[in-house]
């Protein structure tokens, strides 16, 4: 988006990979969510410019499709900071201190859930349970499994994160 809120026009790269995304699923009932997954999943986010595309494609209106994008947490309508951390949100995680490692990684970052680090480098996203019931709280950094994270192995994840990038 521009300052005035405009979107910016699609890349030629984004628009071939939308394009591509329309074709996979052309003529599959409710394609709608799988096309907007797999035009996340290449570029990271659904650029509003994208959306006219896909309404025209599936023959919906853009206030159909924004309307899906904005609904599910998981759709971002502006790209990700370098790294993603996903957070685990489920009981078991809550109950083994993921409220603290919440609000550490959140003061940490400076960027609140579903937000981006001022400096663009983690955005912090919830999930939803990621198998590490028994060795909770967890977390999900970019492909990465972590378990038993306490604020310091947080930290350190951080300053790992920070030596290599
Ligand atoms: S509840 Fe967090 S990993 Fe299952």
């Amino acid at each position: 988006m521009t300052a005035s809120g405009t979107a910016l026009p699609l890349t030629d790269n984004a628009s071939d990979i939308v394009r591509e995304a329309l074709a996979a699923h052309a003529g599959v009932p409710g394609a709608l969510l799988p096309i907007l997954h797999a035009v996340q999943d290449a570029l990271g986010h659904i650029p509003g410019d994208a959306v006219p595309q896909i309404a025209n494609a599936l023959n919906l209106s853009r206030a159909e499709v924004h309307g899906v994008v904005t609904y599910y947490h998981h759709f971002r309508a502006t790209p990700p900071g370098r790294q993603v951390i996903q957070l685990c949100r489920a009981e078991a995680c809550q109950a083994q201190g993921a409220d603290a490692l919440l609000a550490h990684a959140t003061k940490r970052l400076g960027c609140a859930l579903h937000a981006t680090s001022p400096d663009g480098a983690y955005t912090l996203e919830p999930v939803y349970c990621l198998g590490l019931c028994a060795s909770s709280p967890a977390l999900l950094w970019g492909d990465e499994l972590h378990a038993r994270v306490t604020p310091e192995r947080f930290d350190r994840l951080v300053a790992e994160s920070r030596s290599t990038a």
